[in-house]
């Protein structure tokens, strides 16, 4: 387990080994005032005398041994904290690395809580291995085992007493580890559970207020928090009688020698100095052991959350080639494409290009998995089977960027980061001057509610861009769209905020940043839709008709039954403001 935490001490491994070095003499400080004892109580037990010099020289040498044993302890944690908060930034860092080439998939499938637990929390409590339990630890231990082995040289019968209670410790010790690493699967996935559920509860807390679902989601929030507390027992009522005995029979060491070793010297076979000698050295080994086993009990936990954290490291990365996008055009081809999140396909197989430069809308009804496909199109996830080319060059073969510098993808939801609106439309293109992100904005008809704000363009999104309307985050997104001016765009159209006026400046919106490009729209208003070049009617994940709106309306069912929802849609509307009007 050291050895897997030490891959990522990366440079400051060296000032792991000096803390450790540190505290080992520092340790060593703390048990040399027990020999310097020995030489105090000597001359009392051979009937021989001290003079006042040796008196004062033993003392202050136990005095010094003291104060140098506070000195070489407070460094050696300055150096092993150096050393761990470095090591957690690696570990940090190197989670983020991995994290970027996984699949959008494998990231979202876990929510938010535990990579929450994981980034911060578990990557936190390293911090215990790194700067205590590793360099304070391996010392406390090392210097017993010195003391253990002087015990020996002295006198081997009382050195052996001195370990009888050894092999029971250890035994006891290791049915610790061993009962708790049975339940700490449970026990960490209770963890995971509890800081989804919290997270969830928190960011739900809207729907949760306005549907009255106080009492339900409570409820599962309650039993989450229950379960974590029964699962942390469990790992406990497991553990505690074993971790009791270990650290009450460990440090005792003269459990045995004290009555054994007493009666060997009454019997001639040891002498009364040696013993006493042996007696003052276990007494010391005792205070180190004892600091050393505390580090112990949390070791299962730490050895379980590294696992953890390496087997995310293992899941396949995304397929992403190293050249540059080289294709001979921008026609864009799905060949077969199946794909399926977890265990159900939800594309069984779909078939259709997209001529360069011509208007492509995708249909269907929910769930029939449009936003799906258009994810596998900006390569947010791998197809599963089949294959989809840009210019006759497969996706997985060019890098992300160069995939990215040719599509300008605006999904259905929107996420804005907490930065200013103007930055925000500015991750379209980084280089772009102030005045090029307003004159995107403009278009994108941002240029009113903006107004509005008494910031204007400079207002901070707010956390996720809560502090916008639906619809005014979409338009940003279209500004980022507009700025970043990629051949390719791919719209995912949202289904909310339809209101008439937001209607109209989204569909002006729109119009400027699919002028002259290649375009796949997600269209939910059909309407709309009408005059694409070429329509691509989705259902259930297969593809039931394609072709443009006139012949698609006699020839495909499912197009057809779509249309008429929609017209049923514009009725209920017009006869809803009718209504209106009358009242
Ligand atoms: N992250 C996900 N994990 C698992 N299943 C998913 C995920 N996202 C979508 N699905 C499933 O895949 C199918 C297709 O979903 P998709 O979002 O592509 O539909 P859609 O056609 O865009 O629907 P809508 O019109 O409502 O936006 C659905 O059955 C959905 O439940
Ligand atoms: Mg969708």
């Amino acid at each position: 387990m050291f050895q897997k935490v030490l891959r990522y001490t990366g440079r400051h491994r060296k000032t792991t080994y000096a803390s450790i070095l540190v505290l080992v003499a520092g340790v060593a400080m703390s048990v040399l005032p027990y020999f310097f004892l020995y030489r105090l109580l000597r001359p009392l037990l051979t009937g021989g005398s001290l003079t006042l010099e040796e008196t004062l020289f033993n003392a202050g040498a136990m005095a010094l041994c003291m104060v140098l044993y506070s000195l070489l302890y407070v460094e050696g944690l300055a150096l092993s904290h150096r050393s761990a908060y470095h090591t957690l930034e690696n570990l940090r860092l190197h989670l983020q690395s991995k994290l970027e080439k996984q699949p959008l998939g494998a990231i979202q499938e876990k929510g938010v809580g535990v990579w929450k637990k994981m980034f911060i929390d578990d990557i936190e409590s390293m911090e215990l291995l790194l700067a205590h339990a590793l360099p304070e630890g391996l010392s406390n231990l090392a210097v017993p085992v010195v003391v253990f082995a002087a015990m020996f040289l002295t006198d081997w019968k009382l050195g052996l007493l001195s370990l009888c209670s050894l092999p029971l410790g250890v035994l006891a010790m290791g049915m610790m580890y061993r009962s708790g690493m049975s339940k700490m699967g449970d026990y960490y996935a209770a963890g995971q559970k509890m800081n989804n559920t919290i997270v969830e509860y928190i960011n739900g807390m809207e729907v949760v207020k306005v549907f009255n679902r106080d009492g339900e989601s409570y409820h599962r929030f309650e039993t989450d928090v229950k379960n974590y507390r029964d699962f942390t027992l469990d790992w406990f009522r497991a553990c505690w009688l074993w971790m009791a005995l270990y650290t009450s029979i460990l440090p005792c060491v003269a459990l045995v020698l004290l009555p054994v070793g007493g009666y060997l010297v009454l019997a001639g076979a040891s002498t009364l100095p040696d013993y006493a000698l042996v007696l003052c050295m276990s007494f010391s080994v005792g205070p180190p052991l004892i600091r050393a086993m505390n580090f112990m009990s949390v070791l299962p936990q730490l050895s379980y959350k590294i696992d953890q954290m390496e087997s995310l490291f293992n899941i396949p990365p995304l397929k992403e080639g190293k050249t540059d996008f080289n294709g001979n055009d921008l026609q864009i081809r799905f060949e077969n494409v199946r794909f399926s999140y977890e265990k159900d396909e939800v594309l069984h197989g779909i078939s259709f290009s997209v001529p360069q430069g011509s208007l492509t809308a995708l249909v269907g009804e929910s769930g029939s998995g449009k936003s799906t496909l258009a994810k596998l199109l900006v390569h947010f996830y791998d197809v599963t089977d089949g294959r989809i080319t840009l210019g006759g060059q497969d996706l997985r073969e060019m890098s992300l960027a160069s995939l990215n510098e040719q599509i300008s993808f605006v999904a259905q939801e929107q996420f804005l980061f907490n930065t200013s609106l103007l930055e925000n439309i500015r991750l379209g293109r980084p280089g772009a001057t102030d005045e090029e992100v307003l004159a995107a904005a403009e278009r994108a008809q941002c240029g009113e509610f903006l107004k509005q704000l008494e910031k204007g363009i400079y207002t901070m999104a707010g956390d996720g861009g809560k502090g916008l309307s639906g619809g005014e985050r979409q338009r940003i997104a279209l500004a980022r769209a507009i700025l970043k001016n990629a051949p390719i765009v791919v719209l995912d159209e949202a289904t909310a905020f339809l209101d008439p006026e937001n209607e109209e400046k989204m569909n002006a919106a729109i119009a400027e940043v699919i002028r002259g490009k290649t375009v796949i729209v997600i269209a939910h208003r059909l309407q709309s839709i009408a005059g694409a070049d070429q329509i691509v009617v989705l259902d259930q994940g297969n593809v039931a008709g394609i072709g443009r709106h006139d012949t698609l309306r006699k020839t495909c069912p499912a197009y057809e039954k779509l249309w008429r929802a929609a017209e049923g849609a514009a009725a209920w509307r017009v006869s809803a403001e009718k209504g209106g009007d009358e009242a």
